[in-house]
């Protein structure tokens, strides 16, 4: 399924004629007879497509789960890099970021160092779903509704109690209703941390 995102900065399917556009230009790539060369970087089958956060709304997670110096932040599905580079630049934290899509590392990596953090800051080219989140002492998510709540058995039997999860834009369902919720820029900004109940439910 492809997705969009609003004014809002909500991720949404989008319609029928936006998948015919995006199969339009993936086709017009894929024509060698026009002197196109055809793309070496395969891109993977990724869960959520990039789309980054605005620097208030990262500015508003790492606020809000009171990031500092002691803490190591990860960011799952990372993108360019930002939240975990302003996480290391800002707040002095340390940073690993995973994203499964090599060009989105590849940026990020690039961040780092214009950032002078690379000493801080881990980027990984790895499946969130595979990814040990232990060491963890904060989350940041901006995925999909759907893939939050695949994640949540993880991140309650992989985190440490006390570790804070902050999500742009996507609670966790039901399951697990947030502690706070922040609004910056239309967007929200929904806050749990991990509980004893938790790693007994997990
Ligand atoms: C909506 S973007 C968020 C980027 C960044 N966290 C931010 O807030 O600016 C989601 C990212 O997740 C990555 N992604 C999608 N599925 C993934 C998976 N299964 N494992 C790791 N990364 C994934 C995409 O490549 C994309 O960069």
């Amino acid at each position: 399924m492809e997705f969009r995102e609003s004014a809002h900065g909500v991720l949404h399917p989008v319609g029928l004629e936006r998948r015919r556009a995006l199969f339009a230009g993936a086709a017009l790539l894929a024509l060698p007879q026009l002197g196109w060369s055809q793309r070496s970087d395969q891109t993977p089958a990724l869960d959520v497509p990039y789309v980054p956060t605005p620097q208030p709304v990262v500015d508003k997670m790492l606020e809000m789960a009171k990031v500092g110096s002691s803490d190591v932040v990860y960011d799952l599905g990372c993108g360019d890099g930002r939240i975990v580079i302003t996480a290391a630049k800002v707040h002095g934290a340390r940073g690993v970021g995973v994203d499964l899509n090599p060009v989105r590392i590849q940026e990020a990596q690039a961040n780092a160092k214009s950032a002078g953090v690379t000493d801080k800051v881990q980027l990984r080219v790895a499946n969130i779903f595979e990814t040990d989140v232990s060491p963890a002492s904060v989350v940041t998510l901006y995925l999909l509704p759907t893939i939050n709540r695949k994640l949540r058995p993880q991140l309650w039997r992989q985190l440490r109690v006390g570790t804070r999860v902050v999500s742009h834009a996507f609670d966790m369902g039901d399951e697990w209703p947030p502690e706070r919720t922040e609004q910056v820029d239309h967007r929200t900004v929904y806050y749990w941390t991990i509980k004893e109940e938790h790693k007994k439910r997990a």
